[in-house]
Order: structure tokens, then sequence, then C-alpha cells
């Protein structure tokens, strides 16, 4: 059978419900409160979940309304368990558990960041053997080795700081631009040379990086924190000097740091992993440098990639409902009505 099921996301500041049916995507309804984070330069976790209670029910409604089903026709509800603002993925699972209950449909409880690889099985999309997959958000950035979407993932590397988006919007707001800061360094990167200024490449040294027959503590890590410093020493000693900030050169500077890092450790995980196909998934999937040089390297590697749609690749109801329908189709027990969402599920636990 192929099951009608529906996701909800909440773990950030996207109350996303999706809706499909094996494979096929009926509806991705998201509402943000990113404009309600503007002025703070970030994501106020009080701020997104009161706003996901006030979003919630609309979103429900409309994505209902798009795929032209009912609760009572639905096979399963999927929800993001984790890993997530803890606040925020209260009220997704609040939601969630209220709707299992009073329909009788069976919840499934499950990771946000596996759901991120989920949403490349739909609308004809296929994962793969050998799979890997590249997040970076504003609240990620990790490399997984995907053997089986639903119950074997591996974390190979991941930021030990900030993730790559927030160094974006952190940057940004250094540089003077509005938030969220990853379009705007984007687009004024075009106008700056990348090459003006050689900023660090976080956690690349030797002795974090070893070899591939002794591998270093960090190999397929990140650090954005040193390039953070690095790019903030920068406009204060241009201040102190009296001299006027080089801003677009600085933001294609900033931004080829973090993509050359980003995409050579993801080759070097792949070429030593086995993988052989790479998705990318998250926010900062939408940036054109990341994009250019990912495609520039993994071609080069003979690694295949693949980019969802960008709005298939930030956080969305879809992705949940995609991997909750992966789960229903593989005889996966439903999650008793009785845990709490985990707000750093590791990537290893698939479902709750
Ligand atoms: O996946 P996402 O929508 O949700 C969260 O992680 O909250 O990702 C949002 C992040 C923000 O940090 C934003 O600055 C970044 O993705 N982003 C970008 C671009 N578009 C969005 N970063 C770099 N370049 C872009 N074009
Ligand atoms: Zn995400």
């Amino acid at each position: 059978m192929t099951p009608l099921v529906l996701g909800i996301e909440s773990s950030c500041d996207e109350t996303g419900v999706g809706i499909v049916r094996g494979t096929e995507l009926l509806a991705n309804s998201v509402s943000s409160s990113m404009a309600e984070h503007v002025r703070f330069g970030g994501v106020i976790p009080e701020i997104a979940s009161r706003a996901h209670l006030d979003a919630f029910v609309p979103t429900l409604q409309e994505a209902l309304a798009t795929a032209g089903v009912t609760l009572e026709e639905l096979d399963g509800i999927a929800v993001t368990a984790g890993p997530g603002l803890a606040g925020a993925l209260m009220v997704g699972v609040s939601a969630a558990k209220a709707l299992a209950l009073a329909t009788g449909k069976p919840l499934y409880a499950i990771n946000h960041l596996v759901a991120h690889v989920g949403v490349g099985l739909l609308n004809g999309g296929s994962l793969p053997e050998n799979l890997g997959a590249l997040l970076v958000s504003g609240g990620h950035t990790e490399i997984l080795r995907v053997h089986r979407l639903t119950d074997h993932v591996e974390l190979l590397g991941s930021t030990i700081d900030d993730a790559a988006g927030e160094a974006y919007d952190k940057i940004a707001r250094i540089l003077g631009l509005a938030y969220p800061g990853g379009p705007a360094i984007d687009r004024l990167a075009r106008e700056g040379d990348p090459r003006a200024v050689k900023f660090p490449r976080g956690l690349t040294a030797p002795k974090y990086m070893g070899t591939a027959e002794q591998p270093g503590p960090h190999r397929y890590d990140f650090s954005f924190s040193g390039l953070k410093t690095a790019v903030a020493r920068r406009i204060e000693a241009d201040e102190a000097a009296g001299t006027p900030t080089p801003v677009a050169d600085l933001a294609a500077s900033f931004q080829e740091a973090v993509v050359d890092v980003v995409t050579s450790k993801a080759v070097l995980a792949c070429r030593e992993h086995g993988i052989t196909t790479l998705l990318l998934g998250g926010g900062v999937a939408a940036n054109s440098r990341l994009r250019g040089l990912l495609a520039e390297r993994t071609a080069a590697a003979g690694i295949e990639l693949l980019i969802p749609p960008v709005s298939l690749c930030t956080d969305n109801g879809a992705m949940v409902a995609a991997l909750g329908s992966q789960l229903v189709m593989a005889g996966a027990a439903p999650s008793s009505l009785d845990f709490a969402p985990d707000s750093s599920l590791p990537v290893q636990t698939v479902q709750l």
C-alpha cells in the first residue's frame, strides 16, 4: 500500500505541515516566523514557540485543503522529535500527539536531520546506494553516511561551534547587513573579491585532520568561531586605522572560507567512506557559491550530487511526511505517545 502520511515540523522558526502519499508530494504548507526575529538578528526561541502555536492550525488546514484529504483518511502522522529548539519542538509534538489521540492514527516521532535526506525520494526522486548527505542550515552543519534511511544513519562530521548559516547571520550583522544574513552575503559577495583576504579555514590543520590511515580528531568536523573572530578583528583594524571597510570583499572572502572548507571536507568524507551520491540539504543549500563549488568538486571526484528544490531544502513538513511514509512502508512500529522531544536527538536515532 502507499500510505497517506501527514508530517509536522516545528524545530526552529518554520511551522511546516506536509502531506505525502508514498513518495508523492501532495501538500507542503509552511509558515515562517522569520520576520519576527529580524530585529534581534537571530531566532529567539520563545518567539518561535509562540509563533508555532499561532500558525499550527491554519497551516494544517491549508495543507489538508491543498492535498484534498481529511484527517480520517490518513494512515499515519509523523512529527519532528528533535534535534531543534526545545520549546519549539514541544509545540509540534503536542499538536501531533493531540491529533493522533483524537483520530486514533499511528504516530511516528522522527529525526529532523534524517528527514532532510528523505525529501530526496519525493516526486520520482531516488536515493541510490552509497549515499551521503551534507546538511547546512542556520541550525546544523553535518556530513552523514546514510546506510538505510529508516534505521541506519551515521554521523561522519559536524560543527563544533556555530552552524554555517548561523556564521553567515552573525557576520552579516557585523557587516551591517539585514537578517537573515545568508542571502545578503551571497548577493554582496558577487561584487567582491573572494581572494581579497585569506580568512582561516577552521579545523584544517594537520593536527585536526590527521591522515586517511590515522584520522585526526576533527577530520570531517567544522568550526566557524575563528573565522568569525578574524572578520571582526579585520573590521576593528579598519576602524582603528580610519580606513573604509571593503564590505563586498570581506563578504566574498568570508563566504569563500566557509564554502571552501565545507565542500572540501564533504568530498573528503565521501571519498574515504565510499559515498558515491551526495545529497545537499538545509537553508544554506540556496547559496550560489556553495552550489557552484560543490558541483565542481563532486564532479571532479566522480560523486553524483543531488540538490532538491530550495523549498524542500529549507525546513518543512513534507520532509517529515516523506520519512514517516518510508517508516510506514518499512513496517516500523509507531512511536508510543509518551515520548518527549529531544533537542539534541542524535542522528543515529531515526525514530523514537
Ligand atoms: O534551513 P533553514 O531555512 O532553517 C534554519 O536552519 O533555521 O536555514 C536558514 C539559514 C539561515 O542561517 C540563512 O542565513 C541561511 O540559511 N541561508 C543562506 C542563504 N539562504 C539562506 N546562507 C547562505 N546563502 C544563502 N543564499
Ligand atoms: Zn533543518
